[in-house]
């Protein structure tokens, strides 16, 4: 019933009131003038209500639609909200390269949660590239109101959504699917405040682990280490042109021998890169596994039996005596990629650096390391 309704009806039962039984109520001693009076202030306010409303409302040719705000909850019901601004960690690099060891470090930091491979991440960034890999498709989407707004908002919920809803909340949420860093460019059009971590590593070892470990990477040929090198370096190239094009405030190349090698100053640089704060629980990650707040682990990852152990370095010369001679031999041609990171193709193996003394801090190490000039840090591009 509307206000004027209402004071019609009310009119008419005081009026009924009054002439049956001739008593008179609180209404009815009101003057008829004011309660014309109430009813005009009712219908008024009201009116200027709807106003107020409309004026409001956004102009139309700048509405667009919102999600509501999205968030987790962890066991205390603390709220964690999510969205494309956020501060998110994306790690990644050629597959074994040191990714998993990446992660689980940061895993072991309270702040952050990376959690297992979700391999769907880098799924739908490739679907999306296929849309856009067609004219005619593309031309097609465009007509049909499916602009790149519209598939951006998309394609960064989707992948916000799996982020944030695969593992435990944590301040800072974080992704580890190797090979979606091919695609760091549009990351960064999706989630503008994300920070990359490029892990690199020698690609002779990268490709012997790979061939060794039996690791299906689409488009690798298992049975030849010079295809795969080549694959190796096609990739790399791509990841790395990326990482200069997002540039050094936002993609940070880790070499993972140095990781390896000097992991105090790594991931103190790291860490700094990332803005959170030191802990040394980054140092002792296998400590944390399968900790309440700690790494979680997949079954199925191929890394998962390596990074249950402290860090060891017999792994980085593994590959040394493995590959075929012709390909030793041509190295330099087959991967130019090894010599724009700073390894040396003709040195089997190169010199990777001198371990730090990983109890000791960082300032009493950095005189013992200094007269290697290619391998000593991670370098930002
Ligand atoms: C480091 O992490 C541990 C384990 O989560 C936590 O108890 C401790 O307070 C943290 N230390 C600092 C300095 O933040």
């Amino acid at each position: 019933m509307t206000n004027i309704e209402t004071a019609t009806t009310m009119d008419k039962i005081v009026t009924q009131i009054k002439t049956r039984f001739k008593v008179v109520n609180h209404v009815g001693r009101m003057s008829r003038g004011r309660r014309k009076l109430l009813v005009y202030g009712l219908v008024v306010g009201t009116l200027l209500l709807l106003a107020y409303k409309l004026r409001t409302c956004p102009e139309p040719q700048t509405m667009f639609m919102m999600p509501k705000d999205k968030f987790v909850t962890d066991e205390n019901m603390k709220i964690y909200s999510y969205d494309r601004n956020m501060p998110l960690i994306f790690i990644g690099g050629v597959p074994r390269s040191g990714t998993t060891l990446m992660r689980a470090m940061l895993d072991a930091h309270p702040d952050v949660r990376c959690g297992q491979e979700t391999r769907v991440v880098p799924r739908i960034l490739q679907m999306r590239n296929h849309w856009y890999k067609s004219s005619k498709e593309s031309l097609r989407l465009k007509e049909a109101g499916v602009s790149e707004e519209v598939i951006n908002s998309a394609v960064a919920s989707f992948i916000l959504e799996v982020i944030a809803r695969h593992g435990v909340p944590a301040p800072r949420l974080c992704n580890k699917d190797p090979l979606a860093l091919k695609s760091m460019d549009y990351l960064k059009v999706l989630f503008p405040n994300a920070k990359y971590i490029f892990m690199v590593r020698d690609g002779r070892a990268t490709v012997h682990s790979i061939i060794s470990r039996k690791v299906t990477i689409t488009g690798f040929d298992l049975n030849s280490y010079r295809q795969c090198l080549e694959k190796w370096d096609d990739a790399i190239s791509v990841m790395y042109k990326n990482c200069n094009k997002v540039g050094s405030g936002y993609c940070l190349m880790v070499y993972y021998e140095q990781l390896v090698l000097r992991p105090r100053a790594t991931l103190t640089e790291i860490l700094n890169f990332l803005d959170i704060p030191w802990n040394e629980t980054v140092l002792h990650h296998n400590e944390m596994i399968n900790k309440p707040g700690g790494i979680a682990l997949s079954m199925v990852e191929r890394s998962s039996d390596q990074v249950v152990r402290p860090l060891y370095q017999e792994a980085l010369t593994k590959w040394v005596g493995q590959i075929p001679d012709d390909v030793v031999n041509d190295m330099a041609n087959i991967a130019p990629m090894l010599s724009t990171l700073g390894y040396d193709p003709a040195a089997n193996p190169p010199t990777y650096g001198i371990p730090e003394n990983v109890a000791a801090p960082e300032h009493q190490y950095e005189s013992s390391a200094s007269g290697d000039s290619k391998h000593t840090t991670t370098r930002k591009r």
